[in-house]
């Protein structure tokens, strides 16, 4: 097992009608901006409910975070908090209203000119102006974590951001609100948080069997409940498991002491700024690739995952960790996700060489746990996921 620190300071409040608790944990003399998306909130009944809980505060509204949240929006929001002078911040909604908002965080309190820099020039974020979040979409983990991503529509360009500044100091978590997410977003929050686990597991034995164990059963939770969260997101029980498994996948617990990879994630962000690919689909697309191209170095956690998730015993280790990589695609099919790039756009030609070039041209010269894995090698493995 690696050295290791752990500080996880958000508080989880969890279960049914816990969005009343909304008031005990903010300031009763906060300013708050409540960030919110599309407007699903609007339709299904949380945005009264939040707003509600907020009767006795001073409350104003951003509106309009999109998916993938984009540098473009947030800006106008930043400009809101400076103008109003907004002491707290509430993002209700997905992975994309929260990291947007984890963005306004950091910006809020930046001094520097540009605030695109946090971004591009990597700056790590130590104090942000106070947040907390109505989490209502289990997919990123980002209720329970200090990072984020941002996209900006201008450049073509998808980053990540992050700093123990960024943690939410509270987030919410009542498992009804699954209740109105479509079917495909659904299968996209499985997804995400089953490939957050393999990132994070999948690399080589470092004889860290807690965390090993408890990545294992992240996967075999996600996999029992995804087939009852799909067609039946009202039933209470299996929406709290994969709620909860979502928030456990990246909220830090899993990857302490081991080797994490994370080059799905990378190569998956490029298939988003290209073709708008959702989040989880791009790892769908690539995971099977990325595992089939390194296959020597991460056989070993394979075949444990073959043997421990899928009761997978006869054959050798080669054996066993090939049909875990098969036991993977026929997981993301049985949720009606696709797995390779050809399925989402006839344009995938040209597309490998453009990740390399782009890869060389940030400097993202050694990705996965070893570091090793080169552009060159990003672009046989995309070349593999058409
Ligand atoms: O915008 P609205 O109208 O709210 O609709 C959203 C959006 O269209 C809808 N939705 C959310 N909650 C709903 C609902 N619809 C009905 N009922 C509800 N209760 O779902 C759509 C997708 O929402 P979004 O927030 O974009 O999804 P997700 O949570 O998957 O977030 C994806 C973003 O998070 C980033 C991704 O890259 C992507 O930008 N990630 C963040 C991570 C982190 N901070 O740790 C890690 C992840 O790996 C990921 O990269
Ligand atoms: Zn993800």
């Amino acid at each position: 097992m690696l050295n290791f620190e752990f500080k996880n300071p958000t508080k989880i409040i969890f279960g049914k009608e816990t969005i009343k608790n909304l008031s005990k944990e903010i300031p009763a003399d906060a300013k708050i901006l409540m960030l919110y998306g599309g407007g699903s909130i609007k339709k299904n009944g949380i945005y009264d409910e939040v707003k509600q809980s907020l009767a006795s505060y001073q409350v104003i509204e951003f509106g309009g975070i999109p998916a993938n949240p984009e540098y473009e929006v947030l800006v106008d929001a930043l400009a809101l908090i400076k103008k109003e002078e907004i002491t707290y911040l509430l993002a209700v909604g997905g992975g994309s209203v929260i990291d947007g908002t984890k963005f306004l965080s950091s910006a809020a309190l930046y001094t520097g000119d540009n605030p695109w820099d946090i971004l591009e020039k990597g700056i790590r974020t130590d104090v942000g102006l106070p947040f907390g979040t109505v989490l209502t979409l289990p997919a990123t983990g980002s209720e329970m974590n200090s990072g984020a991503v941002i996209s900006r529509r201008g450049t073509n360009q998808k980053l990540g951001m992050g700093g123990p500044g960024l943690f939410p100091q509270f987030s919410i978590l009542d498992p009804k609100v699954i209740q109105s997410i479509p079917k495909h977003q659904l299968a996209n929050g499985v997804v995400d948080a089953f490939t957050h686990v393999l990132e994070q597991y999948m690399t080589y034995p470092a004889h860290a069997s807690l965390q090993d164990r408890f990545a294992e059963s992240i996967l075999q939770t996600l996999i029992e409940v995804a087939p009852t969260v799909i067609e039946n997101p009202f039933y209470h029980e299996a929406a709290s498991n994969f709620m909860w498994s979502c928030t456990m996948a990246l909220n830090g617990l899993i990857q302490k002491g081991v080797p994490t990879d994370w080059a799905v994630h990378a190569i998956g962000h490029e298939l988003t700024v290209f073709f708008g690919i959702d989040h989880a689909r791009t790892l769908a697309i690539i995971a099977p690739s990325h595992y089939r191209y390194n296959f020597e170095t991460k056989k070993a956690k394979l075949a444990q995952c073959a043997e421990r998730v899928f009761g997978i015993t006869t054959g050798t280790m080669e054996e066993k960790a090939a049909t875990c990589i098969e036991h993977f695609e026929k997981f993301f099919h049985s949720l009606g996700i696709q797995t390779k790039l050809s399925e989402y756009t006839t344009e995938y030609l040209g597309t490998a060489e453009r990740i390399e070039a782009r890869f060389i041209e940030r400097g993202m010269l050694g990705l996965g746990e070893h570091k090793a894995i080169t552009p060159s090698d990003v672009r046989q493995i995309v070349s593999m996921s058409y």
